[in-house]
C-alpha cells in the first residue's frame, strides 16, 4: 500500500464517520432538504443547517451568510462574479490558485477591470506592508488574499492587509481553502472566505462554502431552482439562498457533519506539528544529502513555525520535479509534481518547472515521511 502524501490536494483516508455518514443518505434518506414533502426532508435540513452552523463559526460569521458551493473554486469565481463589475480595480497576490488567478484574468478581458499581482519573496512569503502601500497608492475595489500557498505552505500574515482593507472601504475575499480546518480563519477581518470541505477538513469533494460578512449585499450570480419562493422567477435575494442555486451535494453535507464531529472528537490527531517536524527533518536530509536541491520556506519547516503548514516544496537542479514524482510513485509514495493549478508564484520562487511537493495528512506516522530521503535518487 502506497503512502498518500498529496494532502493539500485533497486529504485521504477519511474518517470511517466521514464514509458512513455519505452511505447513510444513500441508503436512508437520498432527498433534499426544502424539496419535497416527506418528513425526510426536515431530518435532511436539520443536518444541512447544523454542519452550516458549524462552519459559519469556522469562519466567524452568521450562519444565515454561509452558502454551499461545489467546492472552493465555486465559491470564489461567484463571488467575484457577483462582485465585479467594468473598470473595476483589483489588488491580488502572485500565490493565488488558478480558481482566483483565471476569473480575474477573464474578467480582465471581459469587463476591463484593472489587476494588480503583488510580488512574494523566494520562499512565497507576502509581505503586508506591500498589501497596505498598494492600498494606500491608489483606490481599489476589491482585495483578494490566498491565506495559505499550496505550492509553498506558507501561510500568509493576511490580518494587517484584511484590517487595512476594511479601512480603506475596499471589499476583501480570503481564499482559505488550505488553511480551513487547520488555523484560526475566524478572528480575520475579511469581508468574504471561501474553502472547501474536502481538504484539512476532512470531508468529502465536491462541496464547498462561501461565506460572507452580514449587510454585503450581492446579486445572486447563478440564479436557478432554490426549494423556496418557487413561485418567483426572480433568484431569492435572500442569504443562503442567494448563492445556492440547483440540488445541493445532501450526500457530501452529511460526510462534512460527521467530519466536523470526528474534528471535535480527536483534536490531539489533527495538530499539524508532528507532520511539520518530521518535514523539517526530511528538508534537512534532502539538502545534506544533495547541494543541488533546495527546499522551499525550509526554515519555517525546520523551527515548526505555526504559520507553515505541513507541506514541503522542494527542487533539485538536477531533476525534473515530473521525474522524482515517477520515482517516489515507483517506490510508493503518492506525492505530486508541477505547478500545483498557482500559475503566477512560480515566477517568484524561481521554480520554472515547478515544484515536488510532499503534503502529508495527520494520519502518516514520521519514519514514512523521513523514508522519503532513501527514495529519491
Ligand atoms: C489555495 C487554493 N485555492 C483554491 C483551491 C480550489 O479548491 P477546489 O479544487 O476544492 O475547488 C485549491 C485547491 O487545491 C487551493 O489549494
Amino acid at each position: 500500500m502506497s503512502v498518500y502524501l498529496d494532502h493539500a490536494a485533497t486529504s485521504f483516508p477519511k474518517p470511517p464517520d466521514v464514509t458512513a455518514a455519505v452511505l447513510r443518505w444513500y441508503a436512508d434518506y437520498g432527498v433534499s432538504p426544502d424539496r419535497g414533502d416527506s418528513d425526510l426532508t426536515a431530518v435532511v435540513r436539520a443536518v444541512f443547517e447544523r454542519t452550516r452552523a458549524r462552519v459559519a463559526s469556522l469562519c466567524g460569521v452568521p450562519a444565515t451568510r454561509v452558502a454551499w458551493t461545489s467546492g472552493a473554486t465555486e465559491s470564489l469565481h461567484l463571488f467575484l462574479l457577483a462582485v465585479l463589475k467594468p473598470g473595476h480595480r483589483v489588488l491580488a497576490t502572485a500565490c493565488a490558485h488558478s480558481s482566483v488567478a483565471r476569473p480575474l484574468v477573464t474578467a480582465r478581458e471581459a469587463l476591463g477591470i484593472e489587476l494588480e499581482v503583488l510580488p512574494v519573496d523566494r520562499d512565497g512569503r507576502l509581505d503586508p506592508a506591500d498589501v497596505v502601500h498598494a492600498l494606500h497608492r491608489s483606490p481599489r475595489d476589491l482585495l483578494v488574499l490566498n491565506h495559505a500557498s499550496n505550492v509553498t505552505g506558507v501561510v500568509q500574515d493576511v490580518e494587517p492587509c484584511l484590517r487595512a482593507a476594511r479601512d480603506f472601504g475596499v471589499t476583501s475575499l480570503l481564499d482559505a481553502s488550505q488553511t480551513m480546518g487547520t488555523s484560526d480563519v475566524a478572528h480575520l477581518p475579511a469581508d468574504a472566505i471561501a474553502a472547501s470541505a474536502h481538504k484539512a477538513l476532512l470531508g468529502p469533494p465536491g462541496l464547498g462554502f462561501l461565506a460572507t460578512v452580514a449587510g454585503l449585499d450581492l446579486t445572486p450570480p447563478k440564479p436557478g431552482g432554490s426549494g423556496s419562493s418557487h413561485a418567483l422567477d426572480r433568484h431569492p435575494l435572500e442569504w443562503p439562498t442567494a448563492f445556492e442555486a440547483g440540488t445541493p451535494n445532501s450526500p457530501a453535507v452529511f460526510g462534512l457533519d460527521a467530519a466536523l464531529a470526528w474534528r471535535a472528537a480527536h483534536p490531539r490527531r489533527l495538530d499539524p506539528s508532528p507532520g511539520r517536524i518530521a518535514l523539517g527533518e526530511l528538508a534537512q536530509r534532502l539538502v545534506d544529502t544533495r547541494p543541488s536541491r533546495r527546499v522551499l520556506a525550509a526554515d519555517s519547516l525546520l523551527r515548526d513555525r505555526p504559520d507553515q503548514l505541513p507541506i514541503l516544496s522542494f527542487t533539485d537542479a538536477d531533476w525534473d520535479p515530473a521525474e522524482l514524482g515517477i520515482l517516489l510513485d515507483q517506490a510508493g509514495f503518492q506525492v505530486r509534481s508541477g505547478f500545483h493549478c498557482a500559475p503566477w508564484i512560480h515566477r517568484f520562487l524561481g521554480t520554472p518547472t515547478g515544484t515536488l511537493r510532499i503534503s502529508p495528512g495527520p494520519f502518516v506516522p514520521a519514519e514514512r515521511i523521513l523514508a522519503i530521503a532513501d527514495a529519491l535518487p
